[in-house]
């Protein structure tokens, strides 16, 4: 066992106007299994990328392990897988990689095939094999379950729970569950290290928060309370001292011992407004302490058009070709309206290529496809990499309303000063959330969403789940979380 300590670490981006992270202090242990979780951008990636020595900060991180971070960048995906492996790790062994690739299910003839060949969870699963092929290495593995399908989760994740000695950052709920002891999680307000998994964290989070917000509103009535009384004791005591001097005072003015008596009664009720104030500062203290770590994650309003055709899209007999490989065979698939549907299927069975078929991109394919007329299709694409240049000409450009995009952004937990910074600058939720915003602020008949939620956080998760189950759009997605899907309680189609 060995500790990794973070003193009092400082960082922000250059150019930046917001510190990514300002004097934290904590620890963690080189056995665990950490789960790192935290809204998007608010620098997960970047911490590991601190670890990894990246960029400079302010304070200490002291470690007596070596780090190794997941996803290893890969410069030429054409080239062999052992070549690959060559490229990412020039030490490695041979046999010891097979080991962890069989562990992981992965066929073994895939050495020498071209990397870019392999779907994209047997090279999440390759690249994971390297990782834990090496001795001693303490892993930093950044959502690796993005673009993994169902199945593959399942491998992963039970592959990780065997092992220890990891950060794993991931956003999906019953994949943390799987294969992980202690949780790591970047708050509103600060960083927290307990033990347990997900489902603990989330049931003591809530916890929290729920005693927070009636502890607030307990505290939000006793002010209110203890300023009307100082209020009143003030009211007295004025009233008091009028009896003392001036007209109000006449009858009271005979005796010296009377007027004494006024003020010394006066004095009393002036004590009691400052200590009523006193009492009422100390509960405004108290009060300004919490709520600090609630997440804002308001409702999303959404509203789909109607389409009064049924069917909306209808496919039948299609065969499907990625450029001239055949990779789906005999789809037959009607989408109706206020359905819900998920594709379900392994990495590479074609499910990209059937939801671009679907919003009209050219793709070879045989069969037919009808569309309603006049159908409305919103698109969230799988890829953000195209996303760069100001926010501001992304609006312009994309024809969208300013005001209610920036609201739906808003709602997911962006902070203003995102505003300001280029998309390429984004984090990869952030950039993930831009394209949901944008889909969302589109009135459409239907929504075409392929793996949305890959890099958003849980949150935000929660609140698409909530908006979807709200409005019932019509839609057809691929997505891969579990949770959500069965939260949202689509139907399910194999391909
Ligand atoms: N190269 C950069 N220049 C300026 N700001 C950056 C840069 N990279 C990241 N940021 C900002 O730093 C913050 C933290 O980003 P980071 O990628 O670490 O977040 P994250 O927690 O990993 O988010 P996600 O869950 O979306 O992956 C974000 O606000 C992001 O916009
Ligand atoms: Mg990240």
């Amino acid at each position: 066992m060995s500790l990794i300590s973070v003193n009092n670490l400082t960082f922000y981006y250059d150019g930046s106007y917001d510190n990514i992270f300002e004097d934290v202090s904590f620890q963690i242990d080189t056995n665990w299994k950490l789960g790192f979780i935290g809204r998007n951008g608010r620098g997960k990636t970047t911490f590991l990328n601190l670890l990894m020595g990246k960029y400079e900060y302010k304070g200490s991180i002291s470690a007596s392990v070596h780090f190794d971070y997941f996803p290893y960048e890969v410069n030429d995906k054409s080239r062999a897988v052992i070549d690959v492996l060559e490229d990412i790790y020039p030490e490695y062994e041979f046999w010891k990689v097979c080991r962890e690739v069989s562990l992981l299910e992965v066929n073994d003839d895939i050495w020498y095939r071209p990397f870019d060949t392999l779907s994209n969870g047997e090279q999440t699963k390759v690249m994971l094999a390297v990782l834990f092929s090496r001795d001693n290495n303490f892993l930093l593995i950044d959502e690796p379950t993005n673009h993994l399908d169902m199945e593959a989760r399942e491998v992963v994740k039970s592959y990780l729970n065997k092992k220890s000695g990891f950060i794993l950052v991931s956003h999906d709920r019953s994949f943390l569950d799987g294969c992980i002891d202690h949780v790591l999680s970047i708050n509103r307000a600060n960083i927290d290290v307990v033990s347990g998994n997900f489902s603990s964290w989330w049931e003591n989070k809530k916890r929290q928060d729920d005693f927070e917000l009636a502890e607030n509103a307990k505290l939000k009535k006793e002010i209110k309370r203890l300023s009307d009384a100082a209020m009143q004791a003030s009211k007295w005591a004025d009233d008091v001292e009028a009896t003392k001097i001036g007209k109000r005072s006449e009858k009271y003015e005979k005796s010296i011992g009377t007027r004494s008596y006024v003020g010394e009664k006066s004095r009393r009720m002036q004590q009691r407004r400052k200590n009523l104030e006193r009492r009422m500062n100390r509960e405004i203290e108290e009060k300004s302490a919490l709520l600090k770590n609630i997440e804002e994650a308001e409702s999303i309003k959404l509203v789909p058009l109607k389409h009064h055709k049924q069917p909306l899209v209808n496919i039948s007999g299609m065969n499907l070709y990625y450029g001239d490989k055949l990779v789906c065979r005999d789809v037959n698939l009607q989408i109706r309206s206020g359905q819900c549907i998920a594709l379900i299927g392994r990495n590479g069975c074609g499910k990209s290529t059937l939801i671009k078929k679907i919003i009209g991109e050219n793709i070879k394919s045989e069969g037919t496809i009808e569309l309603a007329s006049g159908l409305i299709i919103s698109y969230v694409s799988q890829d953000t990499s195209f996303l760069s240049g100001e926010l501001k000409q992304y609006i312009a450009e994309n024809g969208l309303d300013e005001t209610l995009f920036m609201q739906f952004l808003r709602k997911m937990d962006f902070a203003r000063t995102q505003f300001d910074k280029k998309l390429e600058e984004l984090s990869a939720g952030q950039k993930k959330k831009v394209l949901l915003a944008r889909s969302l602020c589109t009135q459409a008949h239907l929504y075409v969403w392929d793996e949305p939620l890959n890099y958003i956080d849980i949150f935000s998760r929660m609140q698409i789940e909530e908006l979807i189950n709200q409005y019932r759009p019509t839609m057809i997605m691929v997505e891969h979380d579990k949770t959500f899907i069965e939260s949202i309680n689509a139907d399910k189609v194999h391909l």
